[in-house]
């Protein structure tokens, strides 16, 4: 079936933004601050909502602010938020909630909310019933139109709620202010059609769509010549990529991550997430072959049993994934491989929770990220009859969570004495220096800050449990 590309918002509508931008810059100016005012934003959740706030960074700052780290300083505090799991949201309501009594007493202090969690019409009137001290909520769908939102809200003194109904488009060309130097987001497509029983993604993410090829080629170019060291491609199911080049040529995931292979540099490229049901020989073809692909596989399982990926709507059994697991080993040996998985989904057995350690037993992962279930309204699964009391869930991860100890114990105590090339991308925890590798393994080590940012070359000196230390070396 050939691909349509998904409406783009038009060049207007983006220079009415930008002549909005002006407008609350006047606005500001008028509102009597001594210094440049200033916004914070705080992210929580995935690499997606990073990527999208490092668009609202740009957007504030053609607003006329500058941005702090420092939520005391700001005079305008936003929280891009995440509806993934219950914990996420309460955290958020906690966080928001202690800001009641500073925007009480500060009248030029503006609370802002966006993201997934108020893109959820339950969250959005909950906000409007018991937080009428926030100034601006908006959706997923609204983030290019923040000029236009916080002009309104300045210039009426009222709160703004702006959370549209899928909209399907795509906001290319809004000014990105990254975070990192070194490491860089790439969209390369947004929303998620696969509708996993449990999660509500696709009720605020909305339908797939995908970037046009030229649109994610230049701005990989742009991020290669500025001097970035990884470029890590984003997508709930990047394997889903599917759209048609200007000259009418269709692409798949697999087309241009192999086009983005062949670009002339020292980068690493990662991506993620891909879907097990879709993770194709080609697309492992490609990874094997590629220069710059690092040999880092994020395959979410989710559970080790076929009944419940069945129920969780993953179209695959676990055969069928270590089938693919297999066929990437052989591939590329020594490829890392890393997954989510959740525990407790309603019903979920103790012999198909015993399934999932099989299977962890089986793949051998170098890190996993685990999850008890959590109900989330609109889904499927937050109907299903649960049975499993909450304790035996905290202990089924607790037992999955040794395991996979174990495993990197034992893998990490085959590492001292081995030679690894990392990003040095921070300040360590035991070490000046931490690190990461290809296969996403954090290793720390001594040296000068200004490695930070650079790719460096460390020897494997000593491990505990499943923490590396190294030394640096010449090569
Ligand atoms: N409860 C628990 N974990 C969830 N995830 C997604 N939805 C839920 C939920 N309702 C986990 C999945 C997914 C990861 C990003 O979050 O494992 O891969
Ligand atoms: Fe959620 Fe499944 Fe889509 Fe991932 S692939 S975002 S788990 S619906």
């Amino acid at each position: 079936m050939p691909s349509t590309n998904p409406t783009e918002i038009s060049p207007a509508e983006l220079a009415r933004q930008r002549e909005y931008a002006s407008q609350v810059r006047e606005l500001l100016a008028c509102q009597g601050y001594e210094e440049q005012p200033l916004a914070f934003v705080h992210t929580y959740g995935c690499q997606g909502n990073e990527a999208d706030s490092e668009r609202i960074r740009g957007l504030l700052r053609g607003c006329g602010y500058g941005l702090t780290g420092d939520r005391e300083r700001a005079s305008l505090i936003l929280y891009n938020t995440c509806a993934i799991r219950e914990h996420a949201e309460d955290r958020v309501f906690g966080n928001v909630g202690r800001l009641k009594a500073r925007r009480q007493a500060d009248r030029r202090l503006r609370v802002a909310l966006c993201g997934c969690m108020v893109q959820q019409g339950h969250v959005a009137e909950k906000l409007r019933q018991s937080f009428p001290f926030v100034d601006l909520v908006f959706g997923t769908h609204a983030i290019h139109r923040l000029p236009e939102l916080l002009y309104r809200m300045y210039s009426t003194g009222r709160r703004v709620y702006e959370i549209p109904e899928e909209a399907g488009t795509i906001a290319e060309g809004l000014p990105i202010q990254r975070e990192s130097a070194a490491k860089a987001w790439l969209p390369v497509m947004y929303g998620c059609d696969n509708y996993c029983s449990y999660c509500v993604v696709p009720l605020v993410r909305g339908r797939e769509r995908s970037r046009k090829p030229e649109a994610v080629l230049s701005e990989a170019r742009e991020l290669i010549a500025a001097g970035y060291q990884e470029i890590t491609l984003l997508g709930q199911n990047v394997n889903s990529y599917r759209a048609l080049s200007e000259a009418g040529e269709d692409y798949d995931f697999p087309r241009l991550l192999r086009e983005l292979d062949a670009m002339e540099g020292g980068f690493w490229l990662r991506f993620m997430t891909s879907h097990p049901k879709d993770c194709s020989p080609a697309l492992l073809d490609v990874m094997a072959g590629g220069r710059h692909i690092a040999r880092h596989l994020h395959l979410p399982v989710q559970s080790g049993n076929d009944e419940i990926l069945r129920a969780m709507n993953r179209k695959y059994t676990a055969a069928q994934y270590i089938e693919v697991v297999d066929y990437a080993r052989r591939a590329m040996p020594g490829l890392s491989i890393t997954s989510d998985i959740i525990v407790g989904f309603p019903g979920e057995s103790d012999a198909q929770f015993r399934d999932t350690l099989a299977l962890v037993e089986r793949v051998k992962y170098t890190s996993l990220f685990t999850f008890i279930f959590s109900p989330r309204q609109g889904t499927r699964a937050a109907s299903l009859p649960d049975s499993v009391p909450r304790d035996e869930k905290v202990r089924r991860l607790r037992e999955l969570t040794a395991l996979q100890e174990s495993i990197a114990a034992a893998r990490c105590a085959e590492m001292p004495g081995k030679a690894l090339r990392l990003l040095c991308e921070g300040k360590g925890k035991r070490l000046a220096l931490a690190g990461r590798g290809e296969g996403n393994q954090i290793v720390e080590f001594d040296g000068p800050e200004d490695l930070i940012g650079q790719f460096v070359h460390v020897r494997i000196t000593n491990v505990m449990n499943w923490l590396l230390d190294g030394e640096l070396t010449e090569k």
